[in-house]
C-alpha cells in the first residue's frame, strides 16, 4: 500500500515509463492512436488537476472562520432495524466529503436526511447553519432548494428529451421564463461537456451510460445550487468513463465552489475528489478523515476495505 495521497496513483517517475503517457501532445496521429491519446491525456489531467484542486480546498477548510455548510450531529435512526447509530461527520464550505462503506450499510440514507427527505430518531442536520429536522414542510422545501441532487444509477425520466430532464428542477422551483430556462440547461449542459445542439432533444435512451450521468449532473446542478449530492455517480461505468465524471466532480468543486457529498463505492475516485472520506461500517462512521490519513491508518477493518488497492 502506497501512502501517496492519490491512493496508489504512480509516481512522476513511473508515469513517464506508462507507454500510453509517452504519447507527445505534437505526435502525428496514427489510425488506432485516438483512444490512446485520450486516455493518456484524461490521465494526465486528472494527475495534475486532482492534487491541485484539493489543496486548494484544504487551504480554504483551514481558514479559522471556515463554515460548516453540512452536518450530522449524533444521529440515530432505525427502520425495522437500526441503520445509524450515533453518526457525526461535517463539511466545510467548498469540501467535497467522499462516504464509503458496503452495500446496506446506509449511505444512500444518509443523503436521504440531508435532503430532509427522511428525519431522524435522534441527533441534529445541519445545512448551512440551520438545524433541518424540525423545519415544517414549506421551510424543508426553501432548504432542499440548496442542494442538487444526483440519484443513483442518473435516473432520468425516460420519456423526456434531455432538455425536459435539465429543466424540470426550473420550472419546479423557479421563475424563469422560457429563455431563461433555455439559456441556463444550454449552460449546463455545456458545462459537463456535452454539446447542447446535439442532445437536447435527445431520449435518455438515444444516451450512453456516462452521458446519462452527465445530464444527471446537469440536472443536479440546474438551479445553482451550492450544495451537491451524488449517489453513485461512477457506478457501472468503465474505468475511463469514471475518470471523466470524477474529474467532472472536480471541475464543479474547483470552478463553483461547491459543497459535495459523494456516496460512493470506488475508493480510487475517492481518493481522487475528496478533501474528507467518511467510512460506514456497523451503523457508525468508523473512520473520517483526509485520504492521506486513510492510506496511512494501519486499522484492519479498513486496510480490508481498501484491499488491494
Ligand atoms: N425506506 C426504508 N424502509 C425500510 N428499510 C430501509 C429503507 N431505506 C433503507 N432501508 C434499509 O436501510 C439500510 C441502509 O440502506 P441504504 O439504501 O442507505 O444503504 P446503502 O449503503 O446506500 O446501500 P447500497 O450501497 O446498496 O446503495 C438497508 O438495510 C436498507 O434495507
Ligand atoms: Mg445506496
Amino acid at each position: 500500500m502506497t501512502d501517496n495521497p492519490e491512493g496508489g496513483r504512480p509516481s512522476d517517475d513511473r508515469r513517464q515509463a506508462n507507454p500510453e503517457d509517452q504519447v507527445a501532445p505534437n505526435t502525428p496521429i496514427r489510425r488506432g492512436d485516438d483512444d490512446l491519446r485520450v486516455r493518456a491525456a484524461i490521465r494526465n489531467e486528472l494527475a495534475i488537476d486532482a492534487p491541485t484542486a484539493t489543496q486548494e480546498i484544504r487551504a480554504v477548510a483551514k481558514r479559522e472562520a471556515a463554515h460548516k455548510v453540512i452536518a450530522l450531529e449524533h444521529v440515530y435512526l432505525a427502520f425495522d432495524e437500526p441503520v445509524l447509530n450515533d453518526v457525526s461527520f461535517d463539511a466545510l464550505e467548498g469540501e467535497t466529503i467522499a462516504v464509503a462503506g458496503e452495500s446496506g450499510t446506509g449511505k444512500s440514507t444518509i443523503l436521504k436526511l440531508l435532503l430532509r427527505l427522511l428525519v431522524p430518531d435522534k441527533g441534529q442536520v445541519y445545512i448551512d447553519g440551520e438545524e433541518i429536522t424540525k423545519l415544517n414542510f414549506a421551510d424543508a422545501l426553501k432548504v432542499r432548494q440548496k442542494m442538487g441532487m444526483v440519484f443513483q444509477g442518473a435516473a432520468l425520466f425516460d420519456s423526456m428529451t434531455v432538455f425536459e430532464n435539465v429543466a424540470y428542477p426550473l420550472r419546479e422551483h423557479t421563475k424563469l421564463n422560457d429563455d431563461e430556462i433555455e439559456a441556463r440547461v444550454r449552460e449546463k449542459l455545456d458545462f459537463v461537456d456535452l454539446d447542447p445542439d446535439k442532445i437536447l432533444e435527445q431520449l435518455p435512451s438515444d444516451l450512453s451510460g456516462g452521458m446519462r450521468k452527465r445530464v444527471g449532473i446537469a440536472r443536479g446542478m440546474a438551479n445553482n445550487p451550492k450544495i451537491m449530492l451524488y449517489d453513485e455517480p461512477t457506478s457501472g461505468l468503465d474505468p475511463l468513463t469514471t475518470a471523466t465524471i470524477t474529474h467532472l466532480i472536480i471541475k464543479l468543486q474547483k470552478e463553483l465552489g461547491v459543497t459535495s457529498v459523494v456516496v460512493t463505492h470506488d475508493i480510487r475516485s475517492a481518493f481522487r475528489m475528496s478533501t474528507k472520506i467518511a467510512v460506514l461500517n456497523e451503523k457508525k462512521i468508523c473512520f473520517f478523515g483526509t485520504p492521506e490519513e486513510m492510506a496511512a491508518s494501519d486499522d484492519r477493518y479498513l486496510r480490508d476495505f481498501l484491499g488491494g488497492y
